[in-house]
């Protein structure tokens, strides 16, 4: 690998509004101990010495907005470029991968909802890629048994239950993700290619692509405070874990 490939860029998706979390700013916007979560999860990806770029996915209207703020809060020497998102998560992916490099061979997909990953985490993925693999998801398994349903036959009623898959076999998976950039390059004009034509929905993580054009992905151990701020309890959450990692660390 050349001396391009083994830098990693990383792109951030934080185009989104957060609906589930309620009403307020932009989710990625939202205070964690008094920081954005998106600087948190800038911060935990330039913690790796595998990441020399990263590119977020600002939301459309807020990109100088967010270039200001991510100015503010500095980043530890790596380059930074700030471009603007799109209607969906992928589009936003799509969108952040146009602004590195063709030459990068490694490319990470962080949300900028996952404040608080663990730069171990990071590094894993990445060496995953290193080692031979052209997609690499993060995952941990359920506590909860899952269970596939039907739609309810009136609108609020109870939904039928088809079956219950075998939850050994379940991962529910985080980010950062890691590709071979030009297979992430790939999936992604595929992608927009069929969605002109038509078909299918965006997928909710880039892994997902690769599976959907054939591509192999393999698993590696994510962690549990790599967890998505999605609802309001997340936050919570999210505010009594980086109270432990300020008292354990003087993170
Ligand atoms: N995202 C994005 N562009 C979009 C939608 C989502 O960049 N058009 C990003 C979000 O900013 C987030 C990540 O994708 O960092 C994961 O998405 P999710 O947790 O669903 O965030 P939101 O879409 O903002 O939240 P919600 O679905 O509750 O509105
Ligand atoms: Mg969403």
């Amino acid at each position: 690998m050349n001396a391009t490939a083994a830098v990693a860029a990383a792109v951030v998706p934080a185009a989104g509004r957060g609906e589930r979390l309620g009403p307020g700013a932009p989710k990625a916007l939202r205070e964690l101990g008094g920081v954005p979560l998106l600087v948190h999860a800038v911060r935990a990806l330039a913690r790796s010495r595998a990441v020399g770029l990263v590119v977020v996915a600002a939301p459309p209207d807020g990109v100088a907005e967010v270039a200001a703020l991510l100015d503010s809060h500095g980043l530890d020497g790596k380059d930074l470029r700030v471009v603007a998102g799109g209607a969906t998560r992928q589009e936003s992916v799509r969108l952040g991968l146009a602004a590195i490099p063709a030459g990068t061979g490694i490319v990470l997909v962080h949300d900028a909802a996952r404040p608080l990953v663990p730069v171990d985490v990071v590094d894993a993925v990445v060496a995953a890629v290193r080692a031979g693999a052209e997609a690499v998801v993060p995952a941990v398994s359920l506590a909860d048994t899952v269970k596939r349903v039907a739609a309810a036959a009136a609108p609020g009623g109870p939904e039928p239950v088809l079956d219950t898959p075998d939850r050994a076999t379940l991962r529910a998976v985080q980010t950062p993700q890691g590709f071979l950039r030009d297979t992430l390059h790939e999936v992604h004009e595929k992608a927009l290619a069929e969605e002109a034509d038509g078909g299918l929905p965006p997928v909710t993580d880039d892994a997902g692509l690769v599976e959907r054009f054939g591509g192999q992905v393999v698993v590696v151990p994510g962690h549990e405070e790599a967890f998505k701020v999605t609802r309001p309890l997340d936050l919570v959450l999210a505010e009594a874990v980086l109270a432990r990692r300020r008292a354990s660390d003087g993170f």
